[in-house]
């Protein structure tokens, strides 16, 4: 089948072109975004291939289907970027990758805790300038804190199994409980996980329940210097009421590997032009705050779980079959049934072809 692979980067060029070797699709590059402006690329094709921060919204999805493409293959686990409505309109399956490694996002989550704990950001620099003094590096035990893990899916499961590891007492919030998880966890409401967390982990899709579940209600509960941890999607947290969170100390240590705008800045090398952002400038001053930008997933592992998927996807539906892993709108997880125009603050007008979403 002719795909148009869209927001490509070289690291997803090689590992495509691996799993290809059997798949044999005709795969065409593009480093551009998928939005409404850059969807004729797909002309000839009957395939899109696309990535979290592509606009599949109704505009997008029209173009593309006037083009003659039939499949959207997801490069990745959320689809908050896809208007399944209107893609079913189209009559044009949408397919993603379900799991390709938990363990790449839940382990990066333990980074970025390790880091804001015993600020090894700060070290590193230290030592490179032959500044050996341990002021302002003090950490603190992880064993015997609790952690809050919200969202006990399959990277949160992993989560929680890795912090139960390091002697932590792990509380868990999720309106699905996870049996697997019980043995590890103790499942509370929402209110007492943030009275009780030492860190709060976020690992919940975007939804219209769990945006900005965050805010400035949910940090006043919290206990004061705690310890946040994000790498599920950016809106999830409200960003201006983080920023008010930290300047109080109310938040202690910020750990972000998503961000609400990630969209224009994420992906990219920006070294050598100027951030337009204020809001995520502002994040960057604080010395409490370490940021990635969108990482959790990338190992060697969940790359080649997510090219041999995707392609898989697009070889069933070929023959006939339907895709692997198909997204409906009657898909009992809750993201299923959230198009983008569903969310506060994804409407169509503030969308821009710039959506979040692996
Ligand atoms: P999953 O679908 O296995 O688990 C999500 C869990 O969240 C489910 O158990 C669900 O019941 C729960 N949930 C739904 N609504 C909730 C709510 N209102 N409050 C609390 N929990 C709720 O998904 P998986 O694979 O564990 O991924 C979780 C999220 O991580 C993805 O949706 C995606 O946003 C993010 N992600 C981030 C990556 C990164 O590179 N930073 C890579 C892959 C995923």
């Amino acid at each position: 089948m002719k795909v148009a692979v869209y927001s490509t980067k070289p690291y997803d060029q090689a590992f495509l072109q691996r799993a290809n070797k059997t798949h044999r699709h005709a795969l065409s590059y593009f480093d551009v975004r998928l939005i409404s402006a850059t969807a004729p690329l797909a002309r000839g094709h009957q395939a899109v291939c696309a990535f979290v921060n592509d606009d599949l919204g109704r505009d997008t999805l029209e173009v593309l289907s006037d083009e003659g493409v039939r499949i959207v293959a997801l490069r990745a686990a959320g689809f908050n970027n896809v208007d399944l409505a209107a893609a079913a309109e189209q009559d044009m399956t949408v397919a993603r990758v379900p799991s390709y490694s938990p363990h790449a996002v839940a382990e990066h989550a333990l980074a970025l805790i390790l880091t804001l704990n015993r600020k090894l950001y700060r070290a590193y620099n230290r030592v490179r300038e032959g500044n050996f003094s341990l002021d302002g590096l003090l950490g603190f035990d992880l064993c015997g804190k609790t952690v809050g893990v919200i969202g006990t899916g399959k990277i949160g499961t992993v989560f929680a199994r890795i912090m139960a590891g390091l002697g932590c007492r792990v509380l868990a919030y999720d309106p699905a409980p996870n049996p697997d998880v019980d043995k590890l966890a103790s499942y509370v409401p929402l209110e007492e996980l943030f009275l009780a967390s030492d860190i709060v982990s976020l690992h919940c899709p975007l939804t219209p329940d769990t945006y900005h579940v965050i805010n400035d209600d949910a940090l006043a509960r919290m206990k004061r210097g705690v310890m946040l941890i994000n790498t599920s999607r950016g809106r999830v947290v409200d960003t201006q009421a983080i920023i008010r969170g930290l300047k109080q100390g109310k938040i202690g240590y910020l750990g972000l590997d998503v961000y609400e705008e990630e969209a224009d800045l994420f992906f990219e090398d920006l070294s050598c032009r100027m951030i337009q952002d204020d809001v995520f400038s502002r994040l960057l001053t604080f010395p409490n705050v370490v940021i990635t930008g969108h990482q959790g997933f990338f190992t060697k592992e969940a790359l080649s779980a997510i090219a041999e998927v995707t392609l898989s996807n697009i070889t069933e539906f070929e023959a006939g079959r339907g895709p692997l892993h198909e997204v409906t709108q009657n898909q009992a997880n809750p993201t299923a049934t959230c198009a983008p125009s569903a969310l506060p603050g994804l409407l169509p007008d503030r969308i821009r072809g710039d959506i979040p979403a692996p």
